[in-house]
């Protein structure tokens, strides 16, 4: 069967089209594009957590993506913005939904930018002297952005395909139970904790946390020694760094949950952890996407099984709205780091 023109599709749309445009302008890429066959290709995709059952599908795309030069083309621009912002704070343009024409390689198409990117991946961690096991549980989260499409769609793919650009180009961890991001200070963060007394400057280096979902609860008994063990890596990994603070942006991070949640339920004891730096604009669309992964359903369909499912819908039919949340914490030392000197003058 004829492939259809895919670079001509891309053309033919004007915000793909001004992404060929940009992704016309960084090339070629220093470094060829690998794919790798066989038992090698499938080993990358265990390495990248992708589900057992997606392998086989892959598989078989593999011969598509291979032989046809458009779209090897595209996985060698692609790469190579990644490469391009490698190791540093600055995003490259996102990676756009692929249009319907793409049909199921449009679904998958990303997660063979990132078996490309694999090596390079992995050979920025081990300059970094990063512990296999935190690189392989860092990029188990490929696979489950595969569960999640599954979630969200109804169909077998890859979610995330922007998301995952934090992993691939070495700026955010998993150390046990959460996840950690190498991240700049932003304006309405730092007016918000210039407010609260403390000192700081936008653009200084934070710590951004995130909680994957597929993971189960998130028990002070996960989260602690997960906090604790992040002070320690990117004291001994980034030491040039220096965050006097960590952040997080999250739906989870929303006052108004409060209302519906114990103080002893796993949530609120993470919100407190934080001060807030500020409440953002009204905005559903992250608690609908986190709580339910199908944001667009009526709220007539949507599961009304747990605490928070009842208390979602609860809320919105009141007539109010969910905000979600910034907040802040200092980012201490790790005791066991911290230079003699500097620890007798604490
Ligand atoms: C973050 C997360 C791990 C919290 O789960 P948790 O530790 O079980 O949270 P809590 O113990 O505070 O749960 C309180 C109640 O809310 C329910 N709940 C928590 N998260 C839920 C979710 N995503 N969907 C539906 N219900 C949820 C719990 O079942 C519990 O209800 P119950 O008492 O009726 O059983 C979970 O929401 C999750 O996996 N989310 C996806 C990832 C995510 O949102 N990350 C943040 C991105 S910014």
């Amino acid at each position: 069967m004829d492939q259809p023109a895919y670079l001509s599709i891309l053309r033919s749309n004007e915000t793909t089209a001004a992404w060929l445009d940009y992704l016309d302008g960084i090339g070629p890429a220093a470094a060829p594009v690998i794919i790798p066959e066989g038992e090698a290709f499938i080993t990358s995709l265990r390495d990248l957590g992708v589900p057992e059952d997606d392998i086989e599908t892959l598989v078989q795309l593999r011969q598509t993506i291979v032989g046809n030069p458009d779209l090897m083309w595209l996985i060698e621009r692609c790469m190579l913005s990644l490469l391009l912002h490698m190791d540093a704070v600055s995003w490259p343009p996102e990676f756009p939904k692929l249009p319907e024409e793409f049909a199921k390689l449009g679904r998958y198409f990303y997660t063979f930018v990132y078996v490309a990117m694999l090596p390079h991946t992995r050979a920025l961690h081990r300059r970094r002297g990063i512990p296999e096991d935190i690189t392989r549980a860092t990029l188990a989260d490929v696979g489950r952005h595969f569960l999640i499409h599954r979630e969200q769609h109804g169909t077998h793919g890859m979610s995330g395909a922007d998301w995952l650009m934090l992993h691939a180009r070495g700026m955010i961890f998993q150390i046990g139970r959460l996840q950690f991001e190498r991240g700049h200070l932003g304006t309405s963060t730092s007016r918000g904790i210039q407010a609260a007394g403390f000192p700081c400057a936008k653009g200084e280096p934070v710590i951004s946390v995130h909680i994957p979902g597929h993971m189960g609860p998130m028990s002070p008994e996960a989260c602690d020694p997960s906090f604790a063990a992040a002070r320690m890596f990117f004291q001994e990994h980034f030491p040039q760094e220096r965050p006097a603070l960590a952040v997080c942006h999250s739906w989870l991070l929303d006052e108004q949950l409060g209302e519906y949640l114990p103080e002893s339920s796993n949530i609120m004891l993470f919100q407190r952890r934080f001060q807030q730096a500020y409440r953002p604009e009204a905005n559903n669309r992250p608690t609908l996407e986190f709580v339910f992964r199908t944001p667009d359903r009526p709220l007539d369909e949507l599961p009304q099984t747990t605490t928070l499912e009842r208390a979602v819908v609860q809320h919105l039919r009141n007539g109010r709205q969910w905000h979600g949340g910034v907040g802040w914490m200092e980012w201490q030392p790790a005791p066991d780091l911290v230079a003699p000197n500097r620890r007798d003058t604490a």
